[in-house]
């Protein structure tokens, strides 16, 4: 059976670079969940549906065609063969995806593709609802954690570094705190720290201590 080690928490606590390097170091296929609701909300935006209409999001929802592909250590996701890449990273998909991830239609498919993926092997998987929804039963669950300015500060150098946008700082922050709440708030699969998870905050703790504080936490026999 596939091993899975799951990893959930707020934007910008570090989730992606932690859950690339962990898998790296195991041989296990990193699995970004985000990036499938960010191909749904692009999706939604491309086909002029209204992402503050659930129903018409719902009734959407199984039309998107999305391919996944394991390749370099990861899960590709292609869209009529081709990969979404940065255009699913924009300010824009930024404020409409919490919305769409609320639509029960939207969680169940994105949830189903995600289990299917064991398939390919054993995996780390990270989002806001790993731990207490899609792979709940996993031995090795994270909640990563940092406070709210290092998280905006983290994406907001992401975002000029890879030239998507050049926004302050503070709007980075607001951006991700309005995203947070209706994360948690939601009606289905809400992001919430789990009973038994491990939590990490990383505000004071580099990417190699984060790292090592999740191989050191795993099952024994998976490192
Ligand atoms: O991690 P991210 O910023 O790429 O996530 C994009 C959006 O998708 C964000 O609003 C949270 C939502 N999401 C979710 O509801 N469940 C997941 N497992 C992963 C992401």
């Amino acid at each position: 059976m596939a091993k899975v080690i799951a990893v959930d928490g707020p934007s910008g606590a570090g989730k992606s670079s932690v859950s690339r390097l962990v898998g790296k170091k195991l041989g296990f296929l990193h699995v970004d969940s985000g990036a499938l609701y960010r191909i749904m909300t692009w999706q939604c935006l491309e086909n002029g549906i209204d992402t503050s209409d659930p129903k018409a999001v719902a009734a959407f929802a199984d039309k998107v065609e999305i391919e996944c592909v394991p390749e370099d250590g990861r899960i590709k996701y292609l869209v009529k063969g081709e990969e979404p890449g940065d255009r699913i990273r924009t300010p824009d998909i930024n404020a409409h995806a919490s919305p769409v991830a609320t639509v029960k239609n939207v969680r169940d498919r994105v949830t189903d593709l995600l289990r299917s993926l064991v398939k390919f092997g054993d995996l780390v998987v990270e989002g806001r609802d790993i731990t207490t929804a899609v792979f709940a039963d996993s031995p090795a669950r994270f909640y990563l954690t940092a406070s709210a300015d290092v998280r905006a500060a983290r994406r907001q150098k992401e975002e000029v570094e890879k030239g998507i946008a050049d926004q302050s700082a503070e709007a980075v922050k607001a951006s991700l705190l309005a995203r947070d709440k209706i994360d948690s708030s939601r009606k289905y699969a809400p992001l919430r720290k789990a009973d038994g998870v491990i939590e990490i905050d990383s505000s004071e703790l580099n990417l190699e201590q984060v790292v090592d504080a999740v191989l050191v936490a795993l099952p024994a026999d998976w490192r």
